[in-house]
């Protein structure tokens, strides 16, 4: 097993088709893409299974594959019963008598039909007899790296960047290609190569000095049919000037813009667009100026449009100097204060991308009500792939367990009970017309840091493209490809393990929807008061008698921003759900929950579970010793050993300060520390 080629490992043995693999490949389709795609095809099966393929020029009547798309497989009269349509980027499958079909709507379903084919054979889900249509519900199945020109990633934890080097954009092609590869194969269709923290030279990543190098980064992601997109610097007309002013409604702002965007289109004709993190975190925005988001955006969106461009608006925007005794100021409303009353004033070329919880990728936050409550906004759901307050690559925690939640909470839009996933299936103005999320890459050997958070850069693209999709199909699926399906013992282990470690990583974690009891700044580890008197939000307001935050009307009204039905769970501490009780409501420790135990009692029962549950879960690998390549088993046991430590640290330093707090013990007698 190469950690290097995460989904794409070599195969033993013969895959069942009958008539043995396909060797012999007939070619109805042009393109770079869809060439790509019978490059794809030839290349795997050979480097999987050891089989040479061949071309063939017509059709001669011999067993063959048939790749394609639509229209050129039927005007070639071959015999095939053919669908009238497929959606776009869709693809059918098929085998039969006739032989096998791999059909795409277009060049880049030919290209997902192809690894479809390939992942099916590999997970022996593949038979005689077998039909398969698919395509993605949404469109936009984004990834985010937040790589710097130096070569530092922010939130990274797998080594650098894969594009950038010392202020350059330095890359191994090889490399890249690869990543294209893996990329491509769940689906993803756009990358942003950049922060959105524009640093240092990416400043400059839009003018003429480093324009071709973006191009040849993008010429090599291109046949995989991913497009590059670059996030900018709202000041950049004062930064790379030579404008005194940002002010976006100021016509010379506005020309320089287009003047920018004409020059970058010159050369990736293709671009998707821009992205913009404005007026957040020390990022210079509209704001400024005494401008809307709805100003700055616009007037970005002006710029790309004549070339198809998109440009891609981040809400994640909060006051950052904030003041624990305010108990009125409260970031999880940021976000709706300042875009609910903007619904409607963004340009048609302009998406919203809203992360999915209202503060900041914590381990348990409600969905936002901005995704539900805006209505004539173009939007995106926003994750974090990469595990910055979710362990860190070093703990694993198996993230499409809690995407699947996210997917499953019922906006009541518009009071009709739509789930997330709805949305996003349906698309236009009415939806959520994709996904983003911050990528979890960088150069070390695996990619990933933790082998097993390949399962998550995996998941990331199968949710984007199939919102209704489980996690634990995700994680089965990931761990056939992966672990193979000659021990099947093996990947179901593995898949078990996966779907039990977010809940472990929860349980040791800040208890009930608390956030930010983490280390500031690096934001590993637990740190109860690291960030409870900074100016970057107050997130327990823990004292003697109780715990929370009050988002109900009582508070900060923060609750009332969702629709009706939500806003009455979520309002009542006895019909709220558990895990986000104390994200809504300040309770005492004595308050007796569902269970008929105290909350004080709960808190310490989870930390002591969770650290149980960490090491169950390291015993399961450890049981899976021979049957794993050495490396991979030894890399994969060192990071339990040290998620271990941490999730002792997390259940000590909880327990210890609740202990501290009330001076109540534990009621079954484990040991807290004084
Ligand atoms: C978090 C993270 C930052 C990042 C920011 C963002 O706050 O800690 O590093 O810049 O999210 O999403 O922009």
């Amino acid at each position: 097993m190469r950690e290097y080629d995460c989904w794409f490992q070599k195969q033993d043995g013969e895959p069942c088709v009958k008539g043995g693999l396909p060797e012999r490949i007939l070619l109805a389709g042009g393109g770079e893409i869809f060439n790509n795609a019978v490059a794809e095809y030839s290349e795997l099966l050979l480097r999987k299974w050891g089989v040479k393929t061949v071309k063939l020029n017509g059709f001669t009547g011999e067993r063959c594959v048939v790749i394609g798309v639509l229209d050129e497989i039927r005007s070639k009269n071959l015999n095939f019963s053919l669908p009238a349509s497929l959606p776009p980027e869709g693809f059918l499958i098929r085998s039969g008598d006739d032989g096998l079909l791999i059909c795409g709507a277009d060049e880049r379903g030919a290209l997902y039909g192809v690894y479809r084919f390939l992942a099916l054979l590999a997970s022996g889900a593949f038979s005689e007899n077998f039909e398969t249509t698919d395509s993605p519900r949404s469109k936009y199945r984004i990834i985010n790296h937040w790589d710097e020109a130096s070569g530092f990633i922010e939130r990274g934890y797998a080594g650098r960047s894969l594009f950038f080097k010392d202020g350059e954009i330095k890359y191994d092609a090889a490399r890249i290609k690869d990543y294209a590869r893996l990329l491509a194969s769940t689906g993803i269709n756009i990358i942003s190569i950049n922060n959105v923290n524009v640093r240092g030279e990416a400043k400059r990543f839009i003018t003429e000095e480093y324009l071709p190098g973006v191009a040849a980064l993008s010429a090599i992601f291109r046949p995989f049919g991913v497009r590059l997109m670059l996030s900018i610097n709202f000041a950049a007309p004062c930064v790379i000037g030579p404008l005194a002013t940002a002010d976006p409604l100021d016509e010379k702002v506005a020309a320089w813009w287009a003047e920018r965007a004409r020059v970058v289109y010159s050369c990736i004709p293709d671009l998707a667009g821009f992205l913009v993190k404005a007026d957040s975190e020390g990022e210079p925005g509209p704001f400024q100026y005494g401008r809307t988001h709805a100003d700055g955006a616009n007037m970005l969106a002006a710029a790309l449009k004549p070339y198809g461009g998109e440009l891609i608006w981040r809400c994640f925007v909060y006051n950052n100097s904030q003041d624990w005794r305010n108990w009125k100021i409260d970031r999880a409303r940021a976000a709706c204060d300042v875009f609910l009353p903007l619904d409607g004033a963004f340009s048609d070329n302009v998406l919203l991308q809203i992360k999915y919880g209202p503060l900041d990728f914590q381990v348990l936050e409600p969905v936002t009500p901005l995704l539900g409550a805006l209505k004539k906004t173009r939007r995106l759901i926003e994750f974090q792939i990469t595990q910055e307050y979710t362990g860190q690559q070093i703990d694993l925690c198996f993230l499409p367990y809690m995407w699947e939640k996210v997917m499953n909470f019922d906006a009541a839009y518009a009071e009709t009970g739509f789930k997330i996933k709805e949305l996003a299936a349906n698309g236009g103005f009415e939806g959520i017309e994709g996904f983003a999320a911050v990528a979890n890459t960088g150069l070390d050997k695996n990619w990933t840091g933790h082998t097993l958070a390949q399962a998550n850069l995996y998941g990331y693209g199968r949710i984007a493209w199939k919102p209704d999709l489980k996690a634990l199909d995700i994680a089965e699926e990931w761990s056939r490809l992966t672990f193979g399906v000659k021990q099947p013992k093996t990947a179901e282990t593995v898949s078990q393990i996966l779907m039990r470690s977010y809940p472990a990583y929860e349980k040791y974690n800040a208890p009930f929807g608390i956030c930010f009891m983490v280390t500031p700044s690096t934001h590993y580890g637990p740190n109860i008061e690291g960030y409870e008197y900074s100016k970057w939000g107050t997130y327990h307001r823990a004292d003697l008698h109780a715990i929370g935050v009050d988002r109900t009307v009582r508070g900060s009204g923060y609750a009332a921003l969702y629709a009706p039905k939500n806003a009455a769970v979520f309002s009542d501490p006895s019909l709220c759900p558990k895990e986000f009780l104390l994200f809504f409501h300040r309770l005492p420790y004595g308050r007796l929950l569902a269970n008929g135990e105290t909350l004080l009692q709960n808190i310490y029962d989870s930390h002591f579970e969770g650290v149980e549950e960490a090491q169950k879960m390291m015993e399961d690998w450890e049981a899976l010793k021979e049957a794993v390549d050495g490396c991979v088993y030894e890399s994969v046991l060192e990071k339990f050993k040290l998620q271990i430590k941490n999730a002792r640290e997390w259940r000590d330093q909880i327990n210890t300060y609740f202990f501290r707090k009330t001076g109540i013990s534990d009621a079954k007698g484990r040991l807290i520390y004084p």
